[in-house]
Formats: C-alpha cells, structure tokens, sequence
C-alpha cells in the first residue's frame, strides 16, 4: 500500500516543531509494515538544497500566481515530492513568518498550493505515484481535503492529523476568491469558520479519519475548555476521532550509539551515564557537582509549555541545591527571564538561548530530570527522548505527557513501576510540589536508580505507534467512508 503525506516540514530537511519529527520518521516507521509513504513538502529553501536525485515530475503553469514544478526526489532517506515554486516559497526566515517575526501576508495561498498539489497527486494526476491513501497534517495541509471533495474526480481515503489544535490556519473570507475552491464551498460544510476561511477546520470537517498524536489529547480536544472552538466539531465527528500516540526515531535517539554525547550507555552501564552529567555541568557553567539534581528543559519557550511557572521555581532548585538548564528560544520575555534567572545564579542556572540539536541530545543525556509543565501538550515528544536517555521526566498530568509517563506513586512504585512525575492541576504550586516530591526521591539513590531502569526499559518508538497507522490506512482501504 502507499500512501501520500501532505506536510509543511519534516526533519532533517526542515524544522520548527515535532510536527517535523514525526513526518521525517512515520515513513521509516511504516516500511516494516509493507507501506510505501511519499512526502509532499514544500520547496523552501533549505528543502531544495538537500535534494538528491531529482527529477521534474510535473509542471503547472500557473500554481497560485506562478509556474511550479513537482520534483520527485530522495533525501535523508525520504521519497519526496516537493514543490519548486519560487514565488511562494524561496525565502528566508522560517516557513511561517519572515525575520521581523510576522506571518508572511500570502501564508494562505502558500499552504493552499501545498494541499492542492497533495489533492492533485491524491487525485491520481501524477502517473508516477497514484497513493491509496492520503494523510494530511495540521492546518498547513488541511485544505488538502477540500481540493478532493469539491475536485470532484478520484477521491482516495483520507485522513487528518492534528499536532496541534492552537494552530488553525484562520484567514479572512475575502481571501477564498484566491483558493480556486467553488463558492458553495464556502459553507458551514466546507471551509467556512466563523465568518472566516479555517484551512484546520475544513480538514476535520472533510477528512474520512481525523487523528491526533495522543489518546488523552484526542478527548481533550472534544471538550469546550480543551476544543479550541472546534470541540462542537470534533464532537459530531467523534466516530472518526482517535489518538495515536507519537514514537521518537530511535537511532537518532540512542544513549548506545548517539555520537553526539560524551559517552554511549545502555541500562546495564548505566554508571556511565554520570560522564555525560559531568561533561555537561562543565559546557553550561554549572558548578561540577555529582550529586546536586540536575533538571533540565528543552522546549519552545511559548504560554503553551508553562516555562512561566517554572520561572516561579527559580526559589526551590536554589534552595535544593539543585540545578537547572534550559534550552530553547521563542517569546522575549520568556528568553528574558531565564537569562535573568541564570544571572541571579551563576553556577546553578544555566540558559541557553538558541535551537541546538547537540546541546539537546547532550542535555537528555545528562541531565537527572526532564521538566515539562505545558498547559496543554498533543503529544511531546522530549519526555520520549528523556525516558530513551534516563532523565526522568517531570510532566503535566495533560494530552500526550499523560499517556506517555507512568507515576512513581506509592502504589506504582510498590509493583516496581513508575517512569517519572506527573503533576495535576496544571499549576505553579503543583510543578514544585513535583519537582519537591522528585528530589525527595533523588535522594533514595536506589529508588532513582530503579525509576530510571524502568525507563530505560520502555518502549517509546515508532514500532507501536507505525503499526496502529498501518491498521488505520489499511482499515480504510477495505472499508472506504467515515465523511
Ligand atoms: P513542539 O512540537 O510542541 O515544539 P515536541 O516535544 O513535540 O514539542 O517537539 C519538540 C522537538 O523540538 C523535539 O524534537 C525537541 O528535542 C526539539 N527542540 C525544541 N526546542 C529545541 C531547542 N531549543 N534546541 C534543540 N531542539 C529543540
Ligand atoms: C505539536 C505538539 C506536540 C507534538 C508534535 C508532534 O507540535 O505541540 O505536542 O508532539 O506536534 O506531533
């Protein structure tokens, strides 16, 4: 079977989010299971200068206000279809917003020529690769749908994927003219949103199977306080909503082989895990201190990760005499306030301000503890990696980060279970009384010890998770319908 993925990043080539890690590991993930899945991205800069083995499939003439050509290509490992289409994408910045920071003003004819193109190979138009299936992902691909449906031709299943529901893709109605879509698509049925065009909105409304990257997330998202505006929809699509929990690709993410870490471990010399601690605490300033607990974030610093809270817990690592490293980048005051924090603390708090792929691994690798206290999460994909690396993660008990860390409750750890630390409400008070409970813990050397062989022992790739996909594509293969 084959199928084609409609995305707007995938790693290696580009990234800003998970969204990319999962697009640039489900196709791997999928060949053992027997499917073929080409990735449909499109030609931003870096994307073109990674090509290998290109080949101009198509060429459309006019694709929203220019000529574009559907280049068939390998790279990282990938079967790739990418858009050359110069005038909407060959530029700097990121994908999304340009240097100042601001959306580019075109964003939605850009992300319509993406889900046209994927209805357009969907729509068997390209001999080269006519899929069974086609999965689009997040807003960026949402119109992907709607090209099929109001297209009129072949219509293969289709499925959506939501990563992250904050991001809807909204724009004006006066842009639909731009869309090429028939007028009466501008329903309650089709992409009409509140007097708006919702490029997310008309994904789930029009999309045979709606995902999202957690079970927890997926009810989330059916509930007004968790739904975005969109709970009413998903609601009367419930029969089609399920949550498929994320893996991590694990030889990128591989404390044996990962060859951007001081030294490579596994649970059975685990002891060597303290170089890494060690080599870290020297990198990031931090006193050389064996045995203060190190926690550690990695993270967009954005309202929806609840880094603002932990700012509130500058006071507890202090007075644990414990240690902190964030990495990350995104709102100023955020950046702002981390810098300060390490300021006030030199030798116990350490930020990083910046995107460091290294660093990351690095950080996993060496810290004691992974804090990641989001208001709400899909899926998360860091408390993966730590779990991988045996740096326990410290997690809001929300979407994803509920179903992917086992409590070291009492109870669970009476049966010689537990992966980490969930807090819930989603509060400043309670993410230190979390990270309180983990520093307990911290001290019953043996406790921590078996908490981090546990997790070790977890399964957190992309084996599971590929395997529920495959059973979806090929569900609907054999039993088309759902819209
Ligand atoms: P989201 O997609 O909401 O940002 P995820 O946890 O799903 O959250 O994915 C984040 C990905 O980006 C992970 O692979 C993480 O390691 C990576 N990442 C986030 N911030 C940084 C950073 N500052 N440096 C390096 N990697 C980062
Ligand atoms: C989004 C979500 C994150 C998820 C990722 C990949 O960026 O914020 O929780 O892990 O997509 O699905």
């Amino acid at each position: 079977q084959s199928v084609l993925s409609v995305v707007s990043e995938v790693f290696p080539l580009i990234k800003t989010g998970g969204l990319a890690d999962v697009a640039g590991a489900l196709p791997a993930a999928l060949a053992p299971e027997g499917i073929r899945m080409v990735t449909l991205v499109p030609g931003y800069p870096a994307v073109m200068a990674a090509l290998e083995l290109r080949e101009t499939l198509y060429s459309f003439p006019d694709l929203f206000g220019g000529r574009a050509d559907l280049i068939g290509a390998h790279a990282a490992g990938l079967d790739l279809l990418v858009i050359d289409a110069p005038h909407l994408y060959a530029r700097g910045g990121n994908p999304y917003v340009g240097y100042d920071g601001r959306d580019w003003p075109d964003n939605a004819v850009r992300f319509a020529a993406l889900s046209a193109v994927g209805a357009f190979v969907g729509g068997g138009h390209l001999p080269a690769f006519v899929p069974d299936v086609v999965h689009a992902h997040d807003w960026q691909a949402g119109l992907t749908a709607a090209y099929l449906y109001y297209g009129g031709g072949r219509r293969p299943p289709t499925v959506m994927t939501v990563h992250n529901l904050a991001f809807q893709g909204q724009f004006p109605a006066e842009m639909f003219g731009a869309l090429g879509l028939p007028p009466h698509a501008m329903s309650v049925e089709g992409v009409e949103y509140y007097g708006m065009i919702g490029f997310l909105k008309a994904g789930l409304r029009l999309s045979d199977r709606i995902t999202t990257v957690s079970p927890t997330y997926a009810a989330e998202i059916r509930t007004p306080e968790g739904g975005m505006g969109l709970d009413g929809l998903l609601r009367t699509r419930a029969r089609v909503v399920s949550g498929i929990v994320n893996g991590i690709d694990d030889v990128l993410w591989s404390p044996e082989r990962d060859p951007m870490i001081k030294r490579n471990f596994d649970a059975s010399t685990i002891d060597l895990r303290l170089d890494n601690k060690i080599a870290l605490q020297a990198r990031l300033g931090l006193e050389a201190d064996p045995n203060a607990l190190l926690f550690a974030v990695v993270s967009r610093l954005t309202w929806q990760k609840g880094l603002d809270m932990l700012l509130g817990c500058v006071g507890a690592v202090t007075s644990l005499g414990a240690q902190l490293v964030v990495l990350g980048a995104g709102d100023r005051d955020l950046e702002a306030g981390f810098r300060d924090a390490a300021r006030a603390h030199p030798g116990r708090i350490a930020t990083v301000i910046g995107y460091d792929e290294g660093l990351a691994h690095q950080i996993q690798a060496g810290a004691d503890a992974l804090l990641v206290p989001s208001r709400f999460e899909p899926c998360g994909l860091t408390q993966l990696s730590a779990t991988r690396y045996g740096a326990l993660p410290i997690v809001a008990r929300v979407g994803g980060l509920a179903d992917t860390v086992i409590d070291a409750n009492e109870m669970a750890r009476a049966q010689g279970l537990g992966t980490g630390f969930q807090f819930s409400p989603v509060s400043r008070d309670m993410l230190e009384a979390a990270m309180l409970r983990a520093a307990d813990l911290w001290q019953d050397k043996a406790a921590w010890r078996q908490l981090q062989m546990n997790a070790l022992a977890t399964d957190v790739s992309w084996r599971g998770p590929a395997r529920r996909y495959a059973d979806l594509y090929r569900a609907l293969v054999t039993a088309p319908g759902g819209f």
